[in-house]
This record gives C-alpha cells, sequence and structure tokens, in this order.
C-alpha cells in the first residue's frame, strides 16, 4: 500500500532553499510513496489561548487534518539563530494543543539547509527535543542536514540538484519509509 508523507518547511520566504529541497523530494523517492508539500505556516497566527478559545483558525486546522492524513511527516526547516524559526515553534506549539495530539506517536523525519557550514544542525537538535513534548517518534538516523545549499540548487528550477545531497535524501527517505512501517 501507498505511503503518504507530509511535508512541512519552516521557512516563509518564497525563494527559500529549504522549500526548493521540499520541492525535491518528490523526485528521492520510491514509486509508492506519495508526497504532499504543505503550503505554509504563514497562514497560522501566534498561538495565545484566547485565540484558541475564539476558535481553530483555518491555517491551524488545514494543517492539522493534514498531519492526520499522514503516515509521516518531514520537516525540512532552516536554523534561525541555532534553533528552528519561531513560525515552526509556533505551529508545532498550536498542534500540541489539539485534541487527539496530531503530532503525538505519528513518524517524524527531520532535514535542514543552511547557507552555512553546518547546515543548520543546531536547529534540528532544539527541534528533536520540542518534540520529545508532542510525543512524537522521530527516526533517529539517517540525518540529513545540507550546508551551503545555495551551491547546491538550481535557484530558478527551485529544485536540490546536488548529486551527494540527493543521494543523501533518498537514503533517508527510504530508511523512513521502512521506519513508518514497522
Ligand atoms: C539565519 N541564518 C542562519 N544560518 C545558520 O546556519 N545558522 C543560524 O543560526 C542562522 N541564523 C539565522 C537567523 C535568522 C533570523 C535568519 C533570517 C537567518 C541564515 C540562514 O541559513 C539563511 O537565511 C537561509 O537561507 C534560511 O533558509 P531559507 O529561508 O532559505 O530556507
Amino acid at each position: 500500500s501507498r505511503t503518504r508523507l507530509l511535508v512541512i518547511t519552516g521557512s516563509l520566504r518564497r525563494a527559500s532553499f529549504n522549500r526548493m529541497v521540499a520541492q525535491t523530494l518528490p523526485e528521492l523517492v520510491a514509486v509508492d510513496v506519495e508526497i504532499a508539500l504543505h503550503a505554509t505556516l504563514g497562514d497560522i497566527p501566534l498561538y495565545d489561548q484566547d485565540t484558541f478559545d475564539a476558535g481553530l483558525p483555518d491555517g491551524v486546522a488545514r494543517l492539522a487534518e493534514a498531519v492526520f492524513a499522514a503516515d509521516g511527516v518531514v520537516i525540512v526547516t532552516p536554523e534561525y539563530n541555532y534553533s528552528v524559526p519561531g513560525a515552526l515553534k509556533n505551529a508545532l506549539d498550536w498542534l500540541s494543543r489539539l485534541p487527539g495530539k496530531p503530532m503525538g506517536s505519528r513518524p517524524v523525519a527531520l532535514q535542514s539547509a543552511s547557507m552555512g557550514m553546518l547546515g543548520g544542525v543546531r536547529a534540528q537538535y532544539h527541534l528533536r527535543q520540542v518534540l520529545v513534548a508532542l510525543d512524537a517518534r522521530v527516526m533517529n538516523l539517517p540525518e540529513v542536514m545540507i550546508g551551503q545549499v545555495q551551491n547546491k540548487v538550481d535557484a530558478d528550477a527551485g529544485r536540490l540538484i546536488d548529486g551527494d545531497a540527493r543521494e543523501h535524501i533518498r537514503r533517508q527517505l527510504d530508511a523512513f519509509v521502512r521506519f513508518i512501517r514497522r
């Protein structure tokens, strides 16, 4: 049967390198894997209890529905000041408060890309810590962090073109599908 992966990116900007990586993932999975790219986290308001009590914002409802429909979630995120972008943390904060706990026991794989050498690895370790609180089922290995990503994309096409990075991701996603199925 088909495995459905939801891809969420932590960057809101149109020309995001992480978005380019996310857009490339359908080229890097087996034929029985279906990928849905979540359009944006930019439609999710800042969490506060009053907003929550006033009724679920559409952006949150859309994200939660997409997470519930997925067999696994792939988070592709930049690193902001050694951590995750606020928009991503905010989205996870919303999900953590929803009935049915969309992220609870949900398989998750992490990827990050940055213009620096380290490829966002520090953000990934913060993200892992946050996902403990959500009781997500995060895959440990293999890790994907793409340093100097600006040299590894075709920016006009919005695609990751570096052969090593693509192969690395292909291997991670293969492992992730096995992780989901076991
Ligand atoms: C950054 N950037 C960055 N890079 C990194 O490797 N480690 C870091 O801690 C930070 N910190 C940081 C903070 C803020 C506020 C911004 C805006 C940027 C640079 C970052 O890697 C670069 O802007 C990427 O291009 C962001 O990813 P997207 O938007 O291209 O996907």
